[in-house]
């Protein structure tokens, strides 16, 4: 079940505090003193008090009265016309109080447009304009649908009102879209990249019926392609060209911008999408060599870039390299009628290969987000969960790194100085657990510049490891 956490930092103080989400699945699950509203890992199973039989026909019902599907939004903290939400892939979030946790109002994307959800990772346009991606389904299939939701409240309770969907893109298989975590924007454009992570809906339909959670119908196809899908952000029109790569999967952007006829598209990619079912209770159970054994299966993520030339015309030859930018060796070469084949290049030295490769990147958003930048920061995955921070400089790849054994922190939050100049002025928060029962849980703070550690705050309590935070100044 969803839980937040607060660190609130004031006067040389820091308080704590951690609030479960009052979703309505949390409530049931509460009630009925058991999960029964099914999960994406977790299948609500029949009430285990009910006889064999019994247990057989619960199968064919609904485990949930009020709730048909998880509001349990547990992924991240998200921002819309100025009010906190959490997040999670559903249609549903929910608004949240900052300042003390509480749950507010439960909000339905499918009130406002056509989409069965929306991802925990929207984009925001420095007027506060927000962009995101869901996808809708009809009898002609699945289709993936780019939503921008305004800056401006019409209302103090306003929530979503005023969402449309400027794009729709039907998927190339309808009934096995592509899954996707996040996308990427920049100045003037939304990158949709269509992974070959696939959700098979009829298994998904299916699933109840043979004892299965949804994340049995997402699956790897190492047979289909990755494509770029680049649109234009001001009339919502996909541009004619696509642009291919090899199979790769991507969880989340690390930053994307335009420069002279270039998009640079920066992201952490895995050659392997079988990453979500690591995560698995079962796995997360074992310990020592068994748990090593499936640490070892993983494959790893690297950050990467791909350079995607925007000018391409009938006339522009194939079979060269059109990526003329000295400073990068991502190739894009034109293969046929609006296609163009992207190979990346690799933005870390081999040294990241001795820190398990890294995931959960965040740079300096608000200034640097859609524009060139220099410096990302990232948790290294050495383990099943993070365990070093680490900050790399992409002028010359070279990284810096906090870690010490046995502590696990959380993805790094960038927080700038105030009136800073340079990209990197400011700090670094990051949770810090530790399974270590002599050891306490802390809020780590670190110099963004140097790495070096300028105070942690100790809690007395266990926290969960979890996905994204944020933060925010002065409330
Ligand atoms: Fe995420």
């Amino acid at each position: 079940m969803a839980l937040m956490h607060q660190f609130r930092i004031e006067g040389g103080i820091v308080t704590y505090k951690s609030r479960f989400l009052k979703s309505d699945c949390y409530k049931e699950n509460v009630e009925n003193n058991r999960i029964v509203v099914s999960e994406f890992g977790t299948l609500a199973m029949p009430d285990p008090c009910k006889n064999f039989f019994q247990r057989f026909l619960s199968r064919f019902e609904r485990q949930s009265k009020n709730t048909a599907y998880t509001d349990n939004a547990s992924v991240s903290f998200v921002q819309y016309k100025g009010d906190y939400y959490v997040s999670t892939e559903t249609n549903f979030m929910h608004k949240i109080d900052p300042q003390t946790l509480e749950t507010k109002e439960k909000v339905d994307w499918s009130k406002f447009i056509a989409i069965n959800g929306a991802t925990a990772h929207p984009h925001t346009d420095p007027d506060g304009t927000t962009y995101n991606m869901g996808n809708s389904y009809n009898s002609k299939g699945a289709s993936y649908n780019i939503i921008r939701v305004p800056p401006e409240k019409s209302g103090p309770n306003d929530t979503l009102e005023g969402a449309t969907v400027i794009c729709t893109i039907p998927s190339g298989d309808r009934t096995k879209p592509s899954y996707y975590h996040s996308f990427a924007i920049s100045e003037n454009y939304v990158v949709f990249i269509e992974q070959p992570i696939r959700i098979d809906l009829l298994k998904i339909v299916t699933g109840k019926m043979r004892g299965k959670g949804i994340s049995d119908g997402v699956y790897w196809d190492p047979e289909k392609t990755t494509v770029f899908h680049v649109i234009n952000k001001h009339n919502g029109k996909p541009s004619p060209i696509k642009y291919y790569a090899t199979p790769f999967s991507t969880f989340h952007q690390i930053n994307c911008y335009e420069e002279n006829g270039f998009l640079i598209m920066d992201m952490c990619c895995s050659d392997d999408g079988n990453a979500i079912n690591n995560f698995l209770i079962q796995n997360l159970r074992k310990s020592g060599e068994a748990l090593d054994e499936v640490y070892n299966t993983i494959c790893r993520t690297f950050p990467r870039r791909f350079v995607l030339p925007l000018i391409v015309g009938n006339n522009t030859p194939c079979e060269l390299n059109l990526n003329t930018r000295q400073e990068s060796t991502a190739t894009a070469i034109k293969t046929g009628k609006n296609k163009v084949y992207c190979t990346h290049e690799d933005l870390h030295g081999d040294d990241l290969q001795e820190y398990g490769g890294l995931e959960f990147p965040q740079i300096n958003y608000t200034k640097y987000n859609t524009h060139p930048y220099r410096y990302f920061y990232a948790c290294g995955f050495r383990h099943l969960v993070g365990d070093s921070l680490i900050k790399t400089d992409l002028q010359d790849k070279h990284m810096k790194i906090w870690q010490q054994p046995g502590y696990y922190p959380s993805e790094p939050v960038f927080v700038p100085s105030p009136n800073a100049v340079e990209e990197d002025d400011g700090v670094i928060l990051s949770v810090v657990i530790t399974p270590n029962k002599d050891k306490s849980t802390f809020l780590l703070v670190l110099d963004a510049k140097d790495f070096e550690e300028l105070g942690r705050a100790e809690v007395p309590v266990n926290i969960p490891y979890g996905f994204h935070g944020a933060f925010q100044a002065g409330i």
